[in-house]
């Protein structure tokens, strides 16, 4: 992956970027997203946040190469606080991260957020806490995607502030829409999470010590929900 081939993981991400954003890219790492948009002129600007020195360093550098330091601007800084309102943001970007540190990221930062930007948002697992931040704080999930990768399986959630809405724990658990849609990826995914959580559920019963009962009642209720969803 570079700023001229993005993993399929980015491309999807590029797929949700409303055309001439004004984009922050939080946790850029290379600022492969931002310098592939700017280069097909798919967006006016973008910040690019990091929070690490050696990444940070790594998205100057390509920014650099690509002579695009009029038009990024890469900043080491915690989350969103990258953004100045001056910058006049219209799209979020988070990916590649855990769901909960984007979930906090977004909840530190929320004084950053003037609730027009959209969030394109692509957690690594945390998915469910993610959503729920996103229900309590008004946001509307518009678009939810899952792809595979390099054997992995990847989330998308797209997000626009848009007045209170109302999820049920399993439209939480599994995405709203990804419920309603139950597209083969996304059944694939959930199988081999089933699997998993069965695994689970027999190395507890082996186990020795005993397990707190409500991590287990925890884990087989979300097997029940898997188990009714692939019926
Ligand atoms: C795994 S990389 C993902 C890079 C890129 N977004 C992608 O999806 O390919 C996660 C990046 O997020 C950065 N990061 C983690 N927490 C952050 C925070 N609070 N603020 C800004 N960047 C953060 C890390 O330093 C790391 O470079």
């Amino acid at each position: 992956m570079n700023e001229q081939t993005l993993s399929m993981r980015l491309e999807r991400v590029a797929a949700h970027m409303p055309a001439g954003a004004r984009l922050a890219d939080i946790g850029s790492d290379h600022a492969y997203l931002p310098v592939a948009l700017l280069r097909r002129g798919a967006i006016a600007m973008a910040v690019a946040g990091e929070v690490a020195l050696t990444p940070f360093r790594a998205a100057e550098r390509t920014v650099g190469e690509n002579g695009l330091e009029q038009q990024i601007s890469v900043r080491l800084a915690n989350g969103l606080a990258a953004i100045e309102p001056e910058d006049g943001i219209t799209a979020i970007s988070l990916c590649g991260m855990g769901g909960e540190t984007i979930r906090d990221i977004l909840d530190s930062g929320k004084a950053r957020l003037s609730g027009q930007e959209r969030l394109i948002l692509q957690p690594n697992g945390g998915e469910q806490p993610l959503r729920q931040w996103l229900m309590e704080n008004d946001y509307r999930i518009l678009c939810e995607e899952v792809l595979r990768e390099n054997r992995f399986y990847y989330e998308i959630i797209v997000a626009e502030r848009a007045g209170p809405v109302t999820y049920t724990a399993e439209e939480l658990y599994f995405g709203p829409l990804q419920l309603q849609a139950r597209n083969p990826i996304f059944l694939a995914k959930w199988q081999r999470l089933l699997c998993q959580k069965q695994k689970t559920l027999t190395s507890f019963a082996k186990a020795r010590q005993a397990v707190p009962e409500e991590k287990l009642q925890d884990i087989a209720r979300q097997a029940r929900w898997i188990t009714e969803l692939l019926a």
